[in-house]
């Protein structure tokens, strides 16, 4: 089949590999139709995230049609399922809380001591991110296995797209998760750092939860632009000074809940963020957590911080001093997918989340590399990115015939 493959910092290619097969009872076997580029494989692209190895198939937002299924699988031949990009098991004491991105049996035992050591305790696995999660084949490619394919797919009604119902895969769980975990309030002023998909999903998540005021602070025109669309107040921080701007917005106050929708890879010529840029380069840290700095600082007092953004190690010049005087509550984490998808469909089909609207170029698989130079280089036109590969157009024929044929 072919994938799209990692070889190390900015080189990626669509490949031929090996066809996965059904390895485990619950497995099921996925012809990917529609996969999207997530910006947490640009952490994988840019080379931050350690354990991945050549020729590893990234991709963890994608979904298709199931066509093998092991003897313990509960789906059938045929279904359309989206996957959530969390591998968990569904029995053990993590996944029996919903707390799914922490499953304890996903990640394989030759990577469960490399992350306990990392992490303190072994980490989830996850699909197409690195072996420290798993080492799991990812979803940019034609077909994909699914482990424990009774607990993680959701199965989509025929009559959705898919494109509407893709990001269920991801990017709208950890929007709505992250708008959870600013607990906000009806009422509530939230500011939203980052409008990158998730961003976008977060803001339109908070407004929903009854947030009276959405502020979104980027540098991106065409992504501040959506993120207006979304109903946001937007800021652009290379023109106003992000902290002074909040104060004066919020009578001085700051906002009630923050969202840290920008992760590890902060922009800015700021100084603290030149010197964690230098670290970065230099592997002498991980973190650039600028916006996360920014937002500690202008939170208002009692207020809440939530962080969907992805980080990897031990951060420096952390505000823990600001965060404890003024009584911050800080939540964060990878996405527990499987928690969200089947109230979130739901509320696709109640029109009552639009979940296209960002989609600013669709491609097919086998332009992969060049749409991830493109997701790198040129953040603004590229808003997300959805891949089809050829399996996704046999469906769009038949739609097409069928309107021919009205
Ligand atoms: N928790 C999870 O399970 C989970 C799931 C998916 C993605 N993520 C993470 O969420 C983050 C966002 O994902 P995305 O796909 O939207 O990424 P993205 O790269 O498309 O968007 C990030 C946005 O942050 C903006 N930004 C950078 N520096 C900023 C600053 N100082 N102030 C304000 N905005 C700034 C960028 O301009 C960009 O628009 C990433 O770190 C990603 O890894 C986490
Ligand atoms: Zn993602
Ligand atoms: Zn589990």
């Amino acid at each position: 089949m072919r994938a799209l493959t990692w070889h190390g910092r900015h080189d990626v290619r669509v490949e031929t590999v090996p066809d996965p097969e059904v390895i485990n009872p619950r497995d099921a076997i996925l012809r990917v139709t529609s996969t999207a580029i997530c910006g947490s494989d640009l952490h994988l692209y840019d080379g931050y995230i350690p354990t991945l190895r050549a020729g590893d198939v990234l991709g963890h937002e994608f979904m298709g049609e199931v066509v093998e299924t092991g003897p313990k699988s509960t789906l059938k031949k045929g279904q359309r399922v989206v996957v959530p990009f969390t591998i968990s098991c569904g029995d053990c004491f993590f996944c029996k809380k919903q707390q799914y991105s922490a499953c304890d049996n996903s990640n394989p035992a030759e990577t469960f001591d490399a992350s306990r050591l990392l992490m303190g305790h072994p980490m989830g696995a996850a699909f197409g991110y690195a072996h420290l999660t798993g080492g799991y084949a990812g979803g940019q490619a034609e077909y994909v296995r699914v482990p424990y394919s009774d607990v993680g797919p959701i199965v989509v009604p025929d009559h959705v797209e898919d494109d509407e119902v893709l990001f269920l895969s991801d990017i709208l769980p950890t929007g709505w998760m992250g708008a959870e975990n600013a607990e906000i309030e009806e009422g509530d002023t939230v500011a939203v750092w980052g409008c990158g998909p998730v961003g976008l999903f977060a803001i339109q998540s908070a407004k929903i939860m009854g947030a009276h005021r959405v502020i979104a602070i980027d540098h991106y025109p065409r992504r501040l632009e959506l993120a207006k669309q979304m109903g946001a107040e937007i800021l652009d921080y290379r023109e106003v000074d992000v902290r002074e701007a909040l104060d004066e917005m919020t009578g001085g106050i700051g906002p009630d809940a923050c969202i840290d929708c920008v992760g590890m890879e902060s922009h800015g010529l700021t100084i603290d963020n030149i010197a964690d840029t230098l670290k970065a380069h230099t592997f002498l840290g991980t973190e650039r957590p600028h916006a996360l700095r920014q937002m500690i600082m202008a939170c208002r007092k009692g207020g809440r911080i939530s962080i969907p953004g992805v980080y990897g190690g031990f951060a420096d010049k952390f505000p823990l001093g600001q965060m404890m005087e003024k009584g911050l509550t800080l939540k964060q984490g990878q996405t527990h997918v499987q928690k969200y998808t089947k109230p979130l469909l739901d509320m696709i089909e109640q029109g009552k989340i639009d979940t296209t609207f960002l989609i600013s170029h669709r491609a097919p698989l086998e332009q992969a590399a060049e749409m991830y130079r493109h997701w790198h280089d040129e953040q603004d036109s590229y808003t997300k990115i959805v891949l089809k590969t050829e399996m996704a157009m046999p469906r769009q024929a038949q739609k097409e015939q069928q309107h021919e044929l009205a």
